[in-house]
């Protein structure tokens, strides 16, 4: 089969290499791509000059190369109904609709839902003039987080610590409209929570819900969680917290409640369903979801995954996840992955710098290197991007993936590359 992954960065990297890894995948395009998606297991990756926002060339491009299936990677397409446009034209997709994505692109949205079908997630209040914010920060005697109603990017959650924060956090999200007009119109104040925070994926796919083993990230820049957050600076997977009560838990107070509310609104959840969560002394809580893999959590987990990922895809499309259930498969061993970044990341990466040391990387066992912010240029490939590689090993204990993904990034090189040290540490 022939397959379009849609997208540029490490996830997509990983995606296509995973897939490209199945018997059956014949060649595997991704659109735009990057340094890394050209080549890989068997020859089969090849990028493709087409941007994500581009629904009308990749349906072209998909019909015309006889595409059997196509992976969406990021949220900003699928908030936009690439899914909708894809499939109105025959095509199989893998990724949710634009109404089922608006779990993701509407905070207001997902906590409306949340609190209808009771989905355990902080107190909140949608306000849609900023006097209501402020009347609704006095009333409350806890710090806040206050969350811009639109995708920004990753960007339009603050979180405050006092009441003076919580103003001005309303004031540029709804009066200076720092993250755009659309998603400063509404917001959505919460009670901040404390406790520890980790993600867990599944694939969803009617009413089948099957999670993915987990990976915690690592959000802020810095080492000791410090400095700003990011979308992601690091990941290993599997995590020693999961126990399987509170797996259970997760999937019976959080993954169940919120595909039938789904199914109910008319609009059934198809992809893979990431929930973001606080596990706090009171039990599990939901930050946020996210209706695509996570990046780069989805970098590690698809190295331990031995399943085969078009055959999981394609019963998610068919609507027969049922035959996975109990069936998944994972390498037992611990994988760790160590993003490098650009300088100057998150607020202005630099772009444009030579990067070295990736073929002796290459050559390293249980060692891949995902692409992330890179293009290629002649025999160089440079930096183009704040994430720019996602350095991802296999070890038989976190200490040795972890000491194998430290002993890979030293030998890659670029202008002030920046990296935490301390990824897979805290769980040691
Ligand atoms: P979100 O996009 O909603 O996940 O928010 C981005 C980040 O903000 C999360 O990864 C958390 O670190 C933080 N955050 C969001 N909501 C809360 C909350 N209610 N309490 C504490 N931290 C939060
Ligand atoms: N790593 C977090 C995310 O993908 O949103």
């Amino acid at each position: 089969m022939r397959i379009l992954v849609v997208g540029k960065g490490g996830r997509e990297h990983a995606l296509a290499w995973k897939l490209a890894l199945s018997n059956r995948a014949e060649r595997v395009f991704v659109a735009p791509g990057n340094a890394g998606t050209d080549g890989g297991p068997g020859g089969k990756l090849a990028s493709v000059k087409l941007e994500q926002d581009n629904f009308e060339g990749l349906v072209r491009f998909a019909k015309d190369e006889k595409v059997g299936l196509v992976v969406i990677g990021p949220e900003e397409p699928l908030a936009k109904g690439i899914t909708d446009a894809l499939e109105k034209e025959g095509l199989r997709v893998f990724g949710p609709s634009k109404a089922a994505a608006q779990l993701e692109a509407s905070k207001v949205y997902c906590k409306e839902l949340m609190r209808q079908a009771g989905v355990p997630t902080a107190d909140f209040k949608v306000c849609d003039h900023p006097q209501i914010a402020r009347t609704y920060i006095d009333s409350r005697d806890y710090d806040l987080v206050v969350k811009a109603d639109g995708l920004a990017a990753g960007k339009g959650v603050i979180v405050c610590t006092g009441r003076e924060e919580a103003y001005r956090a309303i004031d540029r999200i709804m009066v200076r409209e720092e993250f755009g007009a659309a998603a400063g119109r509404h917001v959505v104040v919460e009670k901040k929570l404390s406790g520890r925070e980790v993600s867990i994926l599944a694939l969803v796919s009617g009413r089948c819900i099957l999670p993915l083993d987990p990976g915690q990230d690592h959000k802020a820049l810095l080492d000791n969680d410090k400095g700003p957050n990011t979308g992601g600076m690091g990941v290993y997977t599997p995590a020693p917290w999961l126990t399987p009560e509170l797996a259970h838990q997760i999937d019976e107070e959080v993954f169940v409640p919120t595909i039938h509310a789904m199914r109910r609104r008319g609009a059934p959840y198809k992809g893979c369903l990431f929930a973001g969560l606080m596990i706090t002394s009171q039990g599990p809580r939901v930050l946020e979801f996210n209706c695509r893999f996570g990046d780069p959590e989805t970098q590690p987990l698809l190295m331990r995954l031995k399943t085969d990922l078009l055959d999981l895809m394609e019963a998610v499309v068919d609507g027969k996840l049922e035959q996975f259930e109990g069936k998944i498969e994972w390498d037992n061993r611990h994988a760790v992955c160590v993003v490098a970044a650009a300088p100057g990341y998150p607020v202005n990466p630099r772009k444009g710098d030579p990067i070295t040391g990736l073929d002796e990387v290459a050559a390293m066992p249980d060692v891949q290197v995902f692409h992330a912010g890179t293009r290629r240029d002649g025999n160089r490939v440079l930096t183009d991007g704040g994430r720019v590689l996602g350095v991802t090993a296999l070890g038989e204990s976190l200490a040795r993936a972890r000491e194998r993904a430290y002993e890979a990034i030293r030998k890659i090189q670029f202008r002030g590359i920046q990296y935490r040290s301390d990824i897979g540490l805290r769980d040691r």
